[in-house]
């Protein structure tokens, strides 16, 4: 049997949505840019990107997508900045937004697990958000990624949907919710219905593959890369726009977590 390339299925499922979404938000966003200082971030993340401090400091996005969280990490005061994603077509939109706020980020389009070596151990923060790890077949390969482009006592934020979320069907009205799949699934999910996660339409899709992690898989990648756990917080929101609805059930879950790690004493990678 044809091994299916992950990575490459993904790269054509996200540069079809990308004109979909840009449809979407891209006006509004250079719009938005427009205003000096603007940030798109929710106060519940601006809160421990104040305390790491992001000021003058040398930021990396991995997965950055069409680049608004990382220009409003750089209008946080933030100094190099770079982000990173496969997607051809958000990186556009990305230097499109760069070059129209007049906001200095570079944005490359590079499978993470390719980043060029060039870039270890240049920052101090590498941000990572919604959407971003469940992208990933190879959880330890994507923390080594950030291992190596932390510089000592660099910091890892990590804002996503919370994994408990994989048990569930998205179009589940009931309260509570049924489970539909074990929290311990390893295997590959197809999607095939596209990825505009804006206006939930579906459409007929090139596929595209994501990968469940458990919350001990992640927490465990960062003790096994030297990323001393900083902070982690489990919250009642959803961030993902597609489990807003499990925000009002009676008996709480978890919807979405943050959490910093930063990089141990005597760290050799
Ligand atoms: C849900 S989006 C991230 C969204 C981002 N947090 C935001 O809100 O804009 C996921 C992104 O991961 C990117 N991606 C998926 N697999 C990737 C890979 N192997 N390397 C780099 N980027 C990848 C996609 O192109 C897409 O832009």
């Amino acid at each position: 049997m044809k091994k299916i390339n992950y990575i490459e299925a993904n790269r054509l499922a996200w540069n079809e949505v990308a004109p979909i979404h840009a449809e979407q938000n891209q006006q509004e966003l250079i719009q938005s840019f427009q205003k000096p200082g603007y940030s798109c971030l929710d106060a519940i993340e601006t809160q421990p990107l104040i305390e790491i401090d992001v000021t003058h400091k040398a930021v990396a996005q991995l997965c950055c997508n069409n680049g608004r969280e990382l220009l409003s990490i750089k209008n946080m005061g933030a100094d190099y900045c770079v982000g990173f994603d496969i997607s051809d077509n958000f990186i556009a939109q990305a230097q499109e937004l760069a070059a129209t706020s007049h906001i200095d980020c570079e944005f490359l389009q590079t499978d993470i697990y390719n980043i060029p070596i060039s870039y270890n151990r240049k920052f101090d923060l590498v941000y990572i958000s919604i959407g971003a790890i469940c992208w990933m077949p190879d959880l330890t390969g994507f923390f080594a990624v950030i291992a190596r482009l932390l510089k000592p006592a660099g910091y890892v934020f990590i804002y996503d949907m919370h994994p408990i979320l994989n048990m569930f069907l998205e179009d589940d009205q009931q309260d509570p919710p049924q489970l539909a799949n074990s929290y311990f699934n390893t295997e590959a999910n197809k999607d095939e219905n596209g990825l505009d996660y804006y206006s939930l339409k579906k459409y007929s899709a090139a596929p595209a593959y994501w990968f469940p992690h458990k919350m001990s898989d992640v927490i465990n990648t960062c003790i096994q890369h030297d990323l001393n756990i900083k902070k982690f917080i489990e919250y009642p929101h959803d961030i993902s726009g597609i489990f807003g609805h499990f925000e009002k059930i009676n008996n709480k879950l978890p919807l979405s977590y943050i959490l910093t790690a930063q990089v141990g004493q005597g760290q050799e990678t």
